[in-house]
């Protein structure tokens, strides 16, 4: 397979929530700094992988190339917006080589179960934003694993990533980044 690198964009709250409890992103997690940041990152993906709800959520004003997880998918399909990929029918593999032969950078903006299936398949980086202070009651985690003892850094440390130095993004609301990525450098 050609060269291709997943990086990994959520901003949690302090008891790790990427979604209130009707699923949708809170005020709280919605930041000016953050977002453009984010806004920069997509500009230098190939692909963005997400799942379907997030892909009904937000246009897709500037026409990137999407790849939507759904199991409506046969596998992988073209479709007017973008491919739809289903991982119980085809590999990561199979898939990402169809949709980006010449390999290249993959964002994956969630949500909570595309963030779990990464896990698995391996970050080469995981940028992980922290609205600090902020707390959403019965909340959707970034990962399911997450519990009180369990933050998105432990799950993150389990799974081989170290974290580089931390960034204030936005001093006033106390955003910070920190990115993570695998310890041996080689994946
Ligand atoms: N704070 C953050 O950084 C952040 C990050 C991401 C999302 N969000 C917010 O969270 C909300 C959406 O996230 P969400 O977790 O509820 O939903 P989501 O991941 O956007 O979409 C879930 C859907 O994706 C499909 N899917 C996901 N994994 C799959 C798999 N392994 N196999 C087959 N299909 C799969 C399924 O579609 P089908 O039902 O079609 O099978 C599933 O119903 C939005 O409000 C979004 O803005 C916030």
């Amino acid at each position: 397979m050609s060269q291709v690198e997943i990086h990994g964009y959520a901003i949690v709250s302090d008891n790790e929530c990427i979604a209130d409890a009707s699923g949708h992103t809170p005020e709280v997690l919605r930041n000016e700094a953050d977002w453009a940041y984010f806004q920069a990152e997509l500009n230098k993906s190939a692909v963005i992988v997400l799942g379907r709800l997030g892909h009904e959520a937000n246009a897709n004003p500037k026409g990137r190339l999407r790849m939507i997880l759904s199991s409506s998918s046969p596998g992988l399909e073209r479709r007017a917006d973008g491919w739809w990929w289903h991982p119980g029918k085809l590999s990561w593999a199979e898939a990402i080589s169809t949709v980006l032969p010449a390999g290249g950078r993959v964002a994956v903006p969630g949500g909570r179960q595309v963030f779990d299936l990464f896990l698995d398949i391996g970050y080469d980086a995981f940028h992980l934003t922290r609205a600090e202070g902020t707390h959403v009651p019965d909340g959707v985690p970034v990962f399911s694993e997450c519990r009180a003892s369990r933050n998105a850094e432990t799950i993150l440390s389990e799974r081989g990533l170290v974290p580089g130095e931390r960034r204030v993004l936005d001093p006033a609301s106390r955003v910070t980044l920190a990115i993570w990525r695998p310890s041996d450098g080689n994946s």
